[in-house]
């Protein structure tokens, strides 16, 4: 293929990108936006914050701008996200208990709703383990309403759009012997044997010199996916230039292909520009929207 889209499509995954809404009448944006990628996330405009900023008035004006121009240029939507602990508008920054936990469910059930049938996969709860090395749940309110809060999540997304799949997605998960890989795991395999309703998890992959593609990463899209979910590559985006970056975009996208049920790979904007890392140059395409060394090492390895 000479698109990152066709080029994976050949192997039955999709590339994807992080869409933000107000740069789509940006059309040297939107044109590279729509030629390589088929599989869209909404940077921001599906998160708690954006889609209910007061309790129980939810606004859908952005993220159906992308879903609709997704849709309508043939692509498909994952949902980002659902339950995290950061993006809360601020109404439920400061809840607790029952109201919080009653509320939660509610943002789920009715975003999930609104966006029935249109979603491959909903990343259903962000980032709820801690870094460091106590494999601990992060403190948050949500997780402070009970240790259950996440399959009570995983539970209301299913009901409310039983064919969208449902993902547990973080980052600094990317290390098989990191025990925050580990605590999750551990909580996917728990889920599976208990027949809570988990089909994948996304690894965000955020990668830099201080947290860089560890050799061990396919061994930890491999392990996931035994568990019997699928697994995907979600926000990806890694700091450097030149070849040494290629090189580390071979790396991943070689693990993905080397793991039947890695379904796909998103990377997190479409250029260096676009990136929520301010002063970086961790994607694909150049501010002039240029191809890097790295999109053609990824174009050459899907
Ligand atoms: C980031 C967006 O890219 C920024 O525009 C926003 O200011 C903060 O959030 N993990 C996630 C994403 O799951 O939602 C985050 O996106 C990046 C880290």
């Amino acid at each position: 293929g000479s698109t990152l889209q066709a080029a994976a499509a050949e192997s039955g995954r999709y590339f994807g990108t992080a869409i933000a809404a107000q740069r789509l009448n940006d059309s040297t944006y939107s044109t590279i936006a729509n030629r390589e990628f088929n599989m869209i996330t909404a940077e921001n405009e599906m998160k708690m914050d954006a889609t209910e900023p007061s309790q129980n008035q939810f606004n859908y004006t952005n993220g159906d701008r992308i879903l609709n121009w997704a849709l309508q240029n043939g692509k498909q939507v994952r949902g980002h996200a659902l339950a995290w602990h950061s993006q809360q508008p601020g109404w439920m920054q400061n809840m607790s208990g029952t109201a919080l936990r009653n509320a939660m469910l509610n943002h789920v059930t009715q975003v999930a709703t609104h966006y029935k049938g249109k979603i491959y996969a909903w990343d259903v709860v962000n980032e709820a383990f801690a870094d460091g090395s106590s494999g601990a749940r992060r403190d948050s309110n949500l997780q402070r309403t009970g240790n259950d809060w996440i399959e009570a999540a995983f539970r209301a997304a299913r009901a409310a759009d039983p064919g969208a799949k449902l993902c547990y997605n973080d980052y600094n998960t990317d290390d098989w012997t990191h025990a925050k890989t580990q605590a999750v795991y551990t909580m996917v395999r728990d889920f599976k044997a208990r027949g809570v309703p988990i089909d994948c998890v996304g690894f965000q992959s955020h990668f830099n010199p201080q947290s860089p593609v560890p050799n061990n990463y396919q061994t930890t899209l491999s392990s996931f996916a035994a568990l019997g979910v699928d697994v995907q590559i979600t926000e990806l985006d890694i700091e450097g230039s030149g070849s040494a970056q290629a090189e580390n975009y071979r790396k991943v996208v070689q693990a993905c292909l080397n793991v039947s049920r890695c379904t796909g790979i998103t990377v997190w904007g479409v250029r260096d520009t676009d990136s929520w890392r301010a002063s970086g140059t961790p994607l694909l395409f150049d501010g002039s929207g240029n191809k890097k060394a790295a999109y053609t090492t990824t174009l050459n390895t899907l």
